[in-house]
């Protein structure tokens, strides 16, 4: 058994949820280490759809103990707002939920200013999910943040969001914004975090305790690769790092316990808020995507942008990530096409290029190369076996672990767990090897 990272292999909204509640029976701990909730991981229970922002996704397996990560940035009064919502769905939480004493917390004052440097910006504006997620690794930079560890202690607690939220007032103000928190929105934030603390403790001493005892830990990544804020389309990223090797040090482990990386992928591409994406479908064929793969934003609601497979970029994922298998989503959404391209390099006037280049500018330039391949106009919707797949889906799913240079190990054709194919690869089976048997 071996410690696992599933990742993003594009720029979110992969589907990560679904693999990572599939492989939840061969773990024992499910790990967030980045990210905050700008992220939405959506998960099936029980024949309902659960949006997850902060908890892990293992928190639907009873036997799954969750935690969140030093690297992860925390809003209380969202995660409040989730735990009691799965309560009510019958999910014990609060017994199974390790929250980093280190994480920082977001509060009312980097919302506002998340959405004050978004105005300021106008057209060159990030995009951002609005929860303030790059101001509160803002101040954690600075060193002016609030870590949650401090509500074991209210009176320096209160001290200490007082300082940040002076802080906060500044930033606002050097943002020409002259909105500031409500006196009560601080509060409901202190309650909500002074409601965390009996699940406050220290992540990383518990997951190097299941280290040593051999317990599998599944690393459950937010976000994606063109999102990691150093090796991202940068500025059009998000505040936290999302590549595998994070996992490690964001979780206060060392890179050694990482055995394997999985990265999840769509069948296609999507991105949402602004920023290049070169093989994005402006387009009919990209609305019929959109509407077949209800890509509207699990967190914020908002459409998602379209464009085929781009494998110059995929293979950039592989390099960055060190990805040792692929999980295939969304396959079925394409039934109807009738022909597929994927994007097999860049062309920029006479030059070709095969890998995403370190200037963001460069890069909305670039015509991408597409190949064509056929597409199979079959219903592949709920297909549980590869060789069930009609021939052009084959051959579509080979052509990627081709261009990719990795094994796609996993196809989901539908968002119900069952709705998987699991194909006998390596290292799949060897890095669960009894999860065949269960599905
Ligand atoms: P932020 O993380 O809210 O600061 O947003 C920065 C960029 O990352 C924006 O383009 C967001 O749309 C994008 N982003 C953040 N979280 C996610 C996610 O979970 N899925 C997809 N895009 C995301």
């Amino acid at each position: 058994m071996i410690n696992l990272v599933v990742v993003g292999g594009q720029w979110g909204d992969e589907g990560k949820g679904k693999i990572v509640d599939l492989l939840c029976p061969a773990f024992s701990h499910v790990a967030r280490f980045n990210g905050g909730n700008n992220a939405g991981h959506t998960v099936r229970f029980a024949d309902r759809h659960l949006a997850l922002h902060l908890i892990p996704s293992g928190i639907t397996h009873p036997h799954c103990r969750c935690l969140v990560g030093p690297g992860v940035v925390i809003d209380p009064v969202a995660l409040v707002n989730e735990i009691r919502t799965l309560e009510g769905q019958s999910i014990d939480v609060r017994k199974r939920l390790l929250l980093s004493a280190r994480a920082h917390l977001t509060l009312p004052g980097h919302r506002l200013l998340d959405g004050a440097r978004e105005a300021s910006k106008g057209r060159g504006r990030i995009g951002t999910t609005g929860r303030g997620i790059g101001p509160t690794y803002e101040t954690r930079a600075a060193r002016t943040g609030v870590r949650l560890g401090l509500v074991r202690n209210p009176r320096r607690f209160r001290e200490a969001v007082a300082v940040t939220c002076a802080e906060l007032d500044r930033l606002l103000g050097c943002a020409g914004s002259e909105a500031r928190p409500a006196a009560e929105d601080i509060e409901a934030s202190i309650a909500a975090a002074l409601e965390l603390a009996p699940m406050v403790g220290d992540t990383a001493v518990a997951l190097a305790q299941a280290v040593s005892r051999g317990e599998p830990i599944l690393f459950e990544g937010a976000q994606g690769t063109f999102l990691d804020i150093d090796h991202g389309t940068y500025p059009y990223v998000t505040s936290s790092n999302c590549l595998a090797g994070f996992a490690a040090p964001a979780s206060g482990l060392p890179a050694r316990v990482l055995g394997g990386v999985l990265a999840v992928f769509k069948a296609y591409t999507t991105r949402v808020g602004e920023g290049p994406f070169p093989t994005e479908m402006t387009d009919s064929l990209g609305d019929h995507i959109r509407r077949r793969g209800n890509e509207f934003g699990t967190t914020t609601g908002r459409p998602r942008r379209i464009g085929w497979f781009d494998a110059v970029a995929g293979r950039t994922a592989v390099r960055l990530n060190g990805i040792d298998a692929v999980a295939l989503t969304k396959l079925d959404v394409l039934d109807e096409m009738a022909a597929i391209r994927i994007a097999t390099a860049y062309r920029s006037g006479e030059q070709l290029l095969d890998r995403l280049p370190d200037d963001d500018a460069e890069l909305a330039r670039l015509d991408p190369v597409y190949e064509e391949l056929p597409g199979w106009r079959t219903d592949t919707a709920s297909v549980t076996s590869f060789d069930r797949l009609p021939q052009p889906a084959q051959s579509y799913v080979r052509r990627l672990e081709e261009l990719l240079g990795v094994p796609v190990c996993l196809v989901s054709t539908g968002p119900r767990r069952e709705e998987t194919i699991f194909r006998e690869l390596e290292p799949f089976t060897s890095w669960v090897p009894q999860l065949g048997e269960r599905h």
